[in-house]
């Protein structure tokens, strides 16, 4: 997600450091120090989104290396700050802004249709927790930096972030408490990617190989998991025939029709696909054939004239959500001005999510059918499971 011991000596000079660690080899010492290249700039209570008398926040960007900076969005509970949870909140892709799970999922407030105003919203997930959105990788929404390609090299970073974090004055107190791990989608990648990395950095830290604050996730989240096809095209299926709280998606010949496609075709094609040498250059052509015809054959058959995220409307109407009300809010200029988006840069653009990133992670993991095999991923999950 490689040789690089000869880059081990830059380790003790830059933040390339962290980055020369993956799961895949020995790990080597690596002490976080602080720099002038590594700090936190933000806004404090900039009275955006978070409207409630003395809830505290912070925007700005956690600086991991000179041109690597990643936007962060804080919440203080509503409830008691000083004893309440700790919550990362990482939305998918990959490649895909948290600001999308901020306002219109778990956030303070939505934005309403002007694209101007916002509405605050009582079921936040700050009123009980303090929640810590961060966009990532680099590329995601306002952080910068070079673009990534696989959730290895993403933990680093971000396992990097949290030393800056949590030597930080601002966020040290949350280091000690339960902390959360929530994502979704492609975050069933990043999640226990993360947590695995973030482990075994604590292990070196107890064994004394290592100099650094333990991040200690106490619970993963996930939600509308992106696994492994084969598991997430026969869900489809599951859900189409007794989705719960709604009953029947389609009728029966709907049903059959999708179960014979993913039968005779759709499974066998992935497994084509899982199967491919990486080497092989004919391997990304067979996965993205095997993904287009399950698209095709079962998903888009089973969704039918539905909007995919939100089965009460119709596909394409105003009701559909999420909307990108929120959007047109935070590429205000004024908005960017009072959250600290405009700290590092006179035109920070925003995506909802960045196709660069996108691809380069489709790219390195397709060879061989691994952007679609998820059994690492799944393993990972395993070894989460296992680790408490
Ligand atoms: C992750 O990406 C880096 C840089 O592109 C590469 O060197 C490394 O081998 C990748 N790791 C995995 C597990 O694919
Ligand atoms: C924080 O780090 C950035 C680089 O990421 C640097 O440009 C800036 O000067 C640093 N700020 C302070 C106050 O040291
Ligand atoms: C969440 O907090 C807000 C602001 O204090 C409050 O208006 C709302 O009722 C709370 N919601 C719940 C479910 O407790
Ligand atoms: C089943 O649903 C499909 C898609 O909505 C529709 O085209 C078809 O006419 C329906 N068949 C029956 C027997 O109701």
């Amino acid at each position: 997600m490689g040789g690089f011991s000869i880059l081990s000596l830059l380790c003790l000079l830059t933040f390339l450091c962290p980055f020369i660690h993956s799961l895949a080899e020995p790990l080597e010492s690596f002490s976080f120090r602080s720099s002038e290249y590594s700090n936190i700039s933000y806004v404090k209570d900039s009275g955006i989104c978070e409207t409630v008398d003395g809830v505290g926040q912070y925007s700005g960007y956690i600086n991991v290396g000179a041109d690597n900076h990643l936007w962060f969005w804080f919440f203080e509970s509503r409830n008691d700050p000083s004893t309440d949870p700790f919550v990362l909140w990482l939305n998918g892709g990959p490649g895909c802004s948290s600001m999308i799970g901020l306002f219109t999922e778990s956030g303070p407030c939505t934005v309403n249709s002007d694209g101007t105003t916002t509405t605050l919203n009582p079921y936040s997930w700050n009123n009980y927790s303090n929640i810590l959105y961060l966009d990532q990788p680099f590329g995601a929404g306002f952080s910068m930096g070079p673009t990534l390609a696989n959730s290895s090299a993403a933990a680093t970073y971000a396992w990097t972030a949290f030393q800056v974090l949590f030597t930080s004055d601002e966020f040290s107190q949350y280091k000690d408490r339960q902390f959360v791990l929530a994502t979704e989608s492609y975050g069933a990648r990043f999640g226990p990617v993360f947590i695995n990395y973030f482990n075994s950095q604590n292990e070196l830290i107890d064994n004394g190989d290592l100099d650094g604050v333990k991040v200690v996730v106490s619970s993963l989240m996930i939600s509308d998991g992106k696994h492994d096809p084969l598991i997430n095209f026969q869900s489809l299926i599951t859900f189409a025939q007794d989705a719960p709280g709604y009953g029947p998606l389609d009728n029966s010949s709907v049903i059959s029709k999708i179960t014979n496609a993913f039968d005779d075709t759709c499974s066998g094609l992935l497994l084509d696909c899982y199967s491919t040498d990486p080497t092989e250059s004919s391997s990304a052509d067979k996965c993205n054939k095997a993904i287009t015809t399950c698209t095709t054959d079962v998903m888009d058959p089973a969704v039918g004239d539905r909007d995919p995220d939100y089965l009460l409307a119709i596909k394409g109407s105003s009701e559909a959500i999420p909307s990108t009300h929120y959007a047109t809010f935070i590429r205000r200029d004024e908005v960017q001005q009072a959250i600290g988006a405009k700290l590092l840069t006179d035109d920070p653009s925003f995506d909802q999510c960045d196709d660069p990133t996108h691809a380069a992670f489709s790219n390195q993991e397709k060879l061989g059918g691994r952007f679609y095999r998820s059994s690492r991923s799944l393993q990972m999950l395993d070894s989460v499971f296992s680790s408490g």
